[in-house]
């Protein structure tokens, strides 16, 4: 069991498993978030439906728990193929072999981090955390919500995250089960198409919230 952690297979699979597991949780996220277009009452609603249901209070750690061993794994296994393959393939001769999002999954992976980070500053820590200190959450997740994306700035900074989030799963989504070790000619075919159709819908979803603050703000709804 102890060689399997280590081996490289192992590190594959803890990155496959933590990975799925956070393609089911932005799945969940993308749907709460959703509730916007139901206007401030719905979106407050799912809000303080999230803030005290007992299982998202329970799955907040574990969440966490696999973003950490997700990121922790992604730096073990870069870092080893750095040093096993110091001197870099021609360029040409990569692109005949491999996608552009699969050859950058680290640097697609820190620019995800960055929204993490920020996300969890400006967002997370306005509504949930406050509940879990027991201090003075913000009144309407809502209009912090349209606040914050009212500024092109942030709007744009925050489209460009979700785009590398976008490629990092169009190549990690199939990548996973081909680790699990669904993989035959058939089903990777299907996987890589599904990989595609839900990483779209996942960018999509998420791009088309701040995009609609953006228009409803100069155009009225
Ligand atoms: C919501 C966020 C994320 C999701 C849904 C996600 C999902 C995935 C999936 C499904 C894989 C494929 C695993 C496999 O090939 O078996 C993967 C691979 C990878 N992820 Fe992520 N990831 C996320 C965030 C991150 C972050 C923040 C980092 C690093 C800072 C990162 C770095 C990597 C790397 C380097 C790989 C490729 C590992 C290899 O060479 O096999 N990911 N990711």
């Amino acid at each position: 069991m102890s060689k399997l952690w280590s081996s490289s297979i192992g590190k594959k699979l803890v990155m496959s498993l933590s990975g799925l597991f956070l393609i089911v949780f932005l799945l969940v996220h993308l749907a709460a978030n959703l509730f916007y277009y139901g206007g401030p009452e719905a979106y407050n609603a799912m809000c303080a439906f999230m803030d005290t249901n007992p299982f998202i209070k329970i799955m907040v750690p574990v969440l966490a728990l696999g973003f950490v061993i997700h990121i922790a794994w992604a730096t073990v296994i870069t870092l080893k193929n750095q040093t096993a393959r110091p001197v870099k393939y021609k360029v040409q001769d990569l692109g005949k072999s491999s996608t552009w999002e699969s050859r950058n999954m680290y640097v697609l992976g820190i620019i995800i981090l960055g929204m993490l980070a920020w996300h969890l500053t400006h967002f997370w820590a306005e509504m949930q955390l406050q509940h879990f200190i027991g201090g003075e959450a913000t009144d309407s997740p809502y209009e912090l919500l349209v606040q914050t994306f009212a500024n092109p700035v942030i709007a744009v900074l925050y489209i460009i995250w979700v785009i590398a989030l976008w490629f990092h799963l169009r190549h990690g989504f199939w990548s996973a089960f081909q680790t699990i070790g669904l993989d035959n000619q058939i089903w990777i075919r299907r996987w890589q198409c599904a990989a595609r159709v839900y990483a779209f819908i996942v960018a999509a979803g998420f791009i088309s919230i701040p995009v609609s603050v953006l228009l409803i703000r100069c155009f009225g709804k």
